[in-house]
């Protein structure tokens, strides 16, 4: 079944319930004639088509618009109708611990979201979420439904797009800007990591029906794209299911995770994407900002290096290659350098690809055993050109 849902209707009544909740009007009918009323009297003052305003953001129809100001010209009251604060968004008020149970696939089916889009909204959409690792394992008819349902929204500088330990309501793709990742550690907010310009958040809420794990401040104007929770675990939960059942043995045999319980392999697992290469495609590239990790899950990649310190060949020379159950594009991550050599595809490669948040987050742990790996690069390179790199942080 698909239902289309009109641009602005989910932020149109997100925007009155919020107002209820904030307000507890006793006559629900009376307030939303007052309410409506008083936001179709602010849309033709400033114009018709301005954005419906939301607490957090506001969703455009088509092409940017301008923030509503709501403000009262006439000088009466408008404390009844102020916004949310900006800094917050519509919350969900409260989430039934909705279990998934990844085996129970006579589920009824649930009304397709539609969030129609212009030609142009659809092609920035489809470029943000090219890389999504959480998009990566899902058939071609669920990634267009996954598209199909997202919404845009525009944030702005200090904006928390997510508040630490609220119920989760949508998972994020980044289309632009620069968000700030902030955890509690012994009650003081730190700032952990920042997604810049790329990358995604909100998953983990979603798929284990816990709090938001972190805040997520957006540093500068921005624009995401949001996914709603019963899409997202309609889709993307179900989809963990299978990729556990297709991913948990090659993960146990990984001789980096054994040290992991089986729980922490599984959490990797939900989180990682799968990407193929051809022949010869470039998988990283030497002095570039690593966001990700990568697993060989079959085929083979070849290590490359160039060095100002070395004889140079075209595309540098060959260091080591990797099979299936190695690992590589690790160092980076583990020493906040650029990609200390570049890495190809040798015939067809399959590799399982983990981003830098999930890593810094699950393979805390493993990072002892990468570090050691470092004396043994060294000594490769002492071995292939008499000396070595700096490859330490
Ligand atoms: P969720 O818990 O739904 O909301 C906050 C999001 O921040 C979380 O999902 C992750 O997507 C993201 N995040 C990034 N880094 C971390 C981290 N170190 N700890 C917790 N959440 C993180
Ligand atoms: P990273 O620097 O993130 O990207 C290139 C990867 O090549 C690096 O991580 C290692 O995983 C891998 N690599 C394998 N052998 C070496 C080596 N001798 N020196 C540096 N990197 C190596």
């Amino acid at each position: 079944m698909s239902i289309e849902i009109p641009v602005g209707l989910t932020e149109l009544l997100q925007g009155y319930t919020v107002e209820v909740l904030r307000q507890r009007p006793p006559d629900l009918v009376e307030f939303a004639v007052q309410y409506f009323t008083r936001l179709r009297d602010t849309r033709s003052q400033d114009g018709a088509g301005a954005a419906v305003k939301l607490g957090k953001g506001v969703m455009f129809d088509g092409e940017p618009m301008q923030t509503e100001s709501n403000g009262d010209e006439d000088g009466s009251d408008e404390s009844d109708f102020e916004p949310p604060p900006p800094s917050r968004y519509n919350r969900r008020v409260s989430v039934c611990a909705e279990a998934f149970n990844p085996d129970d696939d006579d589920e009824v089916e649930e009304p397709r979201v539609v969030h129609p889009k212009t030609d142009e909204q659809r092609c920035r959409l489809q470029d943000a979420c090219k890389d999504i690792l959480l998009f990566k394992t899902l058939e071609q008819e669920q990634f267009s439904e996954v598209l199909d349902a997202m919404f845009e929204l525009r944030v702005q500088p200090q904006e928390h797009v997510i508040d630490q330990g609220d119920d989760g309501d949508n998972f994020y793709v980044i289309e632009r800007g620069i968000y700030d990742i902030v955890v509690l550690i012994d009650g003081v907010g730190t700032c952990v990591g920042q997604y810049d310009n790329k990358g995604s958040f909100g998953e983990l809420a979603l798929m284990y029906n816990t709090p938001r794990a972190a805040t997520i401040i957006a540093t500068q104007e921005g624009a995401l794209w949001g996914l709603d929770r019963a899409t997202f675990r309609r889709l993307i939960v179900k989809n963990n299911a299978k990729k556990r059942r297709l991913y948990e043995q090659f993960v146990e045999s990984v001789p980096l995770l054994k040290s992991l319980e089986l729980s922490e392999r599984m959490k990797i697992v939900d989180v990682l994407g799968m990407k193929t290469f051809s022949d010869g495609e470039r998988i990283i590239m030497q002095g570039d900002r690593a966001d990700c990790f990568y697993i060989v899950e079959t085929g083979e990649v070849k290590i490359m290096m160039k060095s100002k310190h070395f004889y140079i060949r075209q595309n540098g020379v060959e260091i080591t290659r990797c099979s299936r159950g190695q690992y590589f594009g690790e160092l980076a991550l583990v020493t906040n350098k650029p990609r200390a050599a570049s890495v190809y595809a040798v015939g067809e490669v399959k590799c399982l690809v983990i981003d830098i948040q999930a890593f810094e987050r699950l393979l805390g742990s493993c990072k002892e055993i990468m570090k050691r790996n470092i004396t043994h690069y060294e000594e490769q390179l002492v071995a292939l050109f008499g000396s070595s790199m700096d490859l330490r942080d």
